[in-house]
């Protein structure tokens, strides 16, 4: 049996997508745990090119049944979009469930993320403004409505009403924002609910038939590690968990199930949106891995920062996932570097540190400590076997593993599906 949870172990945008894609042919399964459509997740297949923002990145495999989890909150119209797209792509979307459990994206959510991030004005977070951050607040406040809740209209009616009236208030009070109509929504929610009926079920039960039968399932992460709202720096975070001890808690697998847990990490490292980021370079070389690696927000096209890799950040990744491999991405974008870098500590106040401080005044103060390696100057885009890499790239690869405690497992040297080099197979 295997159950493998793969999640981001930096700041998001690292290529899980495009690993997942990669990995999904061995799969039975692949939920979704976290998150919503701040997700953005491309896939680069014989398909074309797409970018996921809630539909699992194996949907491009007809035998892999796709969930979106109960940990994801999910907007309809997004969702209904994307599965349009893809339909519409050749992509069959048949093997689409969505719990009944997850929930739901409202329009106030998206309202009040707007609205929330102009009132902080400089100290915004830069969120994806997808209100997110609201319909998760929403979640442990309790007055939440679920994908379930979508199937009885008088219910939905009711709760819809006594929730509008309560975000109406804040909406007008803070804000001097007009209400927003009840029968609008209602109406509007009761359209994607016909629509959306066919995918919402009780998921639970598929799952654990699928595990009880030691099927392949992988569990799907979005955003990082460094934005989880625990372990990440608060409060530039996400607002649900992107760690492996989400994939628990939003797919209602138990951890003892997990047999394996993957961080993916680029050979650099990105953020879009605000709050500290100690290795990240505001010269050429910033802008040099930027351009080349097209590094612009798959869901917002903002421009993301870049940075030499953060061995600091990703031990701290390693340690609260309990990591069994690395999956390592964008390698390539190396190819041509005279040297390369990677942060091994922090000076601090005078001091070297070699933990990620929980603070984030203290993570802005941090200045890298580095070490160089060499660079290659060969095309690595056509590389299938570790042997094959240069000799440079292997020591790159090599320190990494040494500094972070962990092994790679799978190398990827370009966002095609197949430009990957498998070092240990991470699905049987
Ligand atoms: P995700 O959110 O973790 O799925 O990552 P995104 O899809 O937001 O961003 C990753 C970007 O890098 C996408 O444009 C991918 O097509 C691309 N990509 C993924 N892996 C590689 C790689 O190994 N090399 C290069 N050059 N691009 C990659
Ligand atoms: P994937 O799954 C990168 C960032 C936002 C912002 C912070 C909070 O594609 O890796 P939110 O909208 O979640 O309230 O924004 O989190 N963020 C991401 N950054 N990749 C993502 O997802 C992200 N999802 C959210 O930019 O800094
Ligand atoms: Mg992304």
């Amino acid at each position: 049996m295997s159950v493998v949870a793969l999640i981001g172990g930096q700041w998001g945008d690292e290529g899980k997508g495009k690993v997942i894609d990669s990995l999904a042919g061995k799969a039975k399964m692949v939920i979704r745990f976290s998150g919503g459509d701040n997700a953005g997740h491309t896939a680069i297949n014989p398909y074309g090119e797409f970018k996921l923002h809630l539909i699992p990145s194996g949907v491009f495999h007809p035998h892999v049944i796709c969930i979106i989890g109960n940990g994801v909150a999910v907007n309809p119209a997004v969702l209904l979009k994307e599965i349009e797209e893809l339909r519409g792509r050749g992509v069959e979307v048949n093997n689409l469930l969505v719990s009944d459990r997850a929930h739901l994206v409202m329009p106030y959510h998206t309202l009040l993320d707007g609205l929330e991030e102009e009132r902080r004005g400089k100290g915004a977070l830069g969120t994806t403004r997808r209100g997110i951050g609201p319909a998760f607040a929403d979640k442990v406040a309790r007055i939440g409505i679920r994908t379930g809740d979508l199937l009885d209209k008088d219910a939905f009616y009711r709760q819809l009403n006594s929730t509008l009236e309560f975000k109406n208030a804040i909406l007008a009070k803070l804000y001097g924002h007009p209400p927003l109509s009840l029968e609008e929504i209602f109406h509007q929610y009761c359209r994607y609910a016909e629509q959306l009926a066919p995918f919402i079920r009780e998921t639970e039960t598929t799952i654990h038939q699928a595990l009880a039968k030691g099927e392949s399932i992988l569990l799907e992460g979005a955003q990082g590690t460094l934005l989880d709202p625990d372990f990440g720096t608060y409060p530039y975070v996400t607002s649900s968990s992107p760690l492996v001890g989400g994939g628990s808690q939003g797919t209602g697998i138990g951890p003892m199930e997990i047999s394996r847990a993957v961080g993916v990490f680029k050979a650099y490292i990105t953020r879009v949106g605000g709050g500290p980021m100690p290795t990240e370079l505001k010269d050429d070389v910033g802008e040099l891995i930027r351009e080349k690696a097209k590094e612009y927000g798959t869901t917002t096209g903002r421009p993301r920062r870049c940075g030499w890799f953060d061995a600091v950040a990703g031990r701290l990744s390693v340690q609260v996932n309990s990591l069994s491999d690395i999956a390592l991405t964008h390698l390539d974008i190396f190819d041509g570097f005279p040297s390369v870098r990677i942060c091994t500590a922090y000076r601090l106040d005078n001091k070297t540190v070699d933990y990620f401080p929980s603070n984030a005044t203290a993570l802005e103060r941090c200045q890298p400590v580095y070490e160089e390696l060499p660079g290659w100057q060969e095309s690595i885009a056509d590389t299938r076997d570790l042997e094959s890499l240069p000799q440079q790239a292997r020591r790159y690869v090599a320190r990494i593993e040494d500094l972070l405690s962990c092994p790679i497992s799978f190398i990827a040297v370009g966002p095609a599906r197949e430009q990957v080099v498998e070092v240990k197979p991470i699905l049987p």
